[in-house]
């Protein structure tokens, strides 16, 4: 990237005032309808943190949005596999080194295992340094006589059941961005810097992961991969020469929810011209927000980072395919994947038909399975939670119609953790109901912990493999 082009991107150049072709601007979202937006009390407040927000550096530059499109485009392909992984909602509490570590260790311990297992490359991308804003099914929560907004993620307000902890608070997004640059900083620093060598793929480990079956599994990978490496160092292969031994691409991305802060970290790439939203490298759009004509579909429609939308069983062939003409008009292998997540027993019956219709469109998107969002149910003891087993038969079920139609699936997304929690159900650890409340510290959706990630991976990279 040069300096013009970094200049740009970093620029306080707002979008508002610039219109560009179609009649898209950064604002242009504001004439349309908008799902999910909080009732910000005070709109003065909001215009101060937006004015603010748009002096602040960008996260991401352009060239990265257009290497994680280039990624794709191989996993459009054919050629490579998308891993997409991190929290249901990031938290200000929660926030440490240790945690960021622990995530992305056991995010590279599952691109090892299906690197290793499938032998496809593995574009890993983060629900991470950004995913702080949760659509929601009410906007207001009930408990006896008191009604309060819903909770709305960190970056709105907070989830204690307080008139004042549940107000919209504009300042949160000026400390969204913090939380979000400090992370990403951390994550470039430990995927460029020494932590993601490969010669510390045993370091990745962690202590309540390596002691389960599925831990012992990646240790004996993890020490095949140390004889490939001596392997290769006898023979004379200069491995301090080989880059992608020492760091690997780490890309983030979030929902793009709240389009107030989206707007305010849209930059103009000055090279280019190409707006490009700073905020994260990859940007979707959720299920509860894609409509055609909305304003998320709107803003994702002019910003060239690489996009995605989650695609549940109400959508029809018609909605998918208007979806992709409006996010990926020029049919740019990477620009869009599609992430489906039906819910286990729906897959074949729904997943044949937008295959087939988005086939016939010509439009060549990345098709992912979340295989956790419609899989989520309330257990016995009040909590929100998923079965392992529903995870598993969804992800099977995306194979094997993938199969039968010939069309690759390119990839799983999904919510986990790097801590020893308990709120998903099973695994080889076999977690209950009545274990539910043990480790129970997600901020909205249960999250696979890192044992139930890696048992995940190695099960996704059998179904890669066959
Ligand atoms: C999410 O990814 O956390 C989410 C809310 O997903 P969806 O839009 O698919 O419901
Ligand atoms: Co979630």
């Amino acid at each position: 990237m040069s300096r013009d082009d970094l200049k740009g991107a970093g620029g306080a150049v707002r979008g508002a005032a610039t219109r560009t072709a179609g009649g898209w601007n950064t604002a242009s979202w504001r004439r349309r309808p908008a799902a999910q937006q909080p009732a910000w009390p005070d709109e003065e407040a909001l215009k101060r943190a937006e004015a603010h927000l748009s002096t602040l550096p960008p996260l991401v530059v352009a060239g990265e949005a257009r290497m994680l499109t280039s990624s794709l485009a191989d996993v459009a392909q054919g050629r490579a596999f998308l891993l997409q992984a991190g929290d249901c909602a990031e938290s200000f509490g929660d926030f440490s080194a240790d945690a960021i570590r622990d995530k992305l260790r056991v995010i590279l311990q599952m691109a090892v295992a299906l690197t290793y297992a499938a032998g496809v490359p593995i574009v890993k991308v983060g629900r991470i340094a950004g995913q702080f804003a949760k659509p929601r099914s009410s906007p207001t929560e009930r408990i006896g006589d008191l009604e309060l907004d819903t909770f709305r993620g960190h970056m709105v307000n907070d989830e204690a059941f307080e008139a004042d902890a549940r107000r919209p608070d504009p300042a949160r997004l000026i400390a969204a961005y913090h939380q979000a640059a400090s992370t990403l900083n951390l994550l470039r620093a430990f995927t460029k810097g020494g932590f993601a060598d490969l010669s510390h793929v045993h370091a990745w480990n962690q202590q309540f992961v390596a002691s389960s079956a599925e831990g012992r599994r990646y240790e004996t990978i993890a020490n095949e991969i140390d004889r490939a490496l001596r392997f290769m160092a006898a023979c004379g292969i200069d491995l301090n020469a080989e880059g992608g031994l020492h760091q690997v691409d780490f890309w983030t991305s979030h929902e793009a929810l709240i389009l107030n802060y989206e707007e305010a970290l849209t930059r103009q790439d000055s090279l280019t011209g190409d707006w490009v939203d700073c905020s994260a490298h990859l940007l979707w759009v959720g299920e509860r927000t894609r409509q055609v004509d909305g304003a998320h579909v709107e803003f994702l429609s002019g910003v060239i980072n690489p996009l995605a939308a989650k695609i549940g069983p109400s959508a029809t062939p018609d909605e998918v395919v208007g979806l992709c003409d409006r996010l990926d008009p020029e049919r740019t292998p990477g620009r869009l994947t599609l992430i489906t997540r039906f819910g286990a027993g729906n897959v074949e019956r729904l997943l044949p038909t937008l295959l087939d219709a988005v086939r016939e469109s010509g439009h060549p998107v990345v098709w992912a399975c979340d295989p956790m969002h419609g899989n989520t149910f309330t257990s016995e003891g009040g909590r929100k939670t998923r079965r392992f087993d529903d995870i598993m038969s969804e992800l099977r079920d995306f194979f094997a119609v993938h199969r039968a139609r010939g069309t690759w699936p390119g990839g799983v997304h999904v919510e986990l953790t790097g801590d020893d929690v308990t709120e998903c159900l099973g695994g080889a650890e076999e977690i209950f109901e009545d274990d539910l409340s043990q480790r129970y510290t997600t901020t909205c959706d249960p999250r696979l912990n890192a044992r139930q990630s890696l048992d995940l991976a190695f099960r996704v990279a059998e179904l890669l493999r066959s």
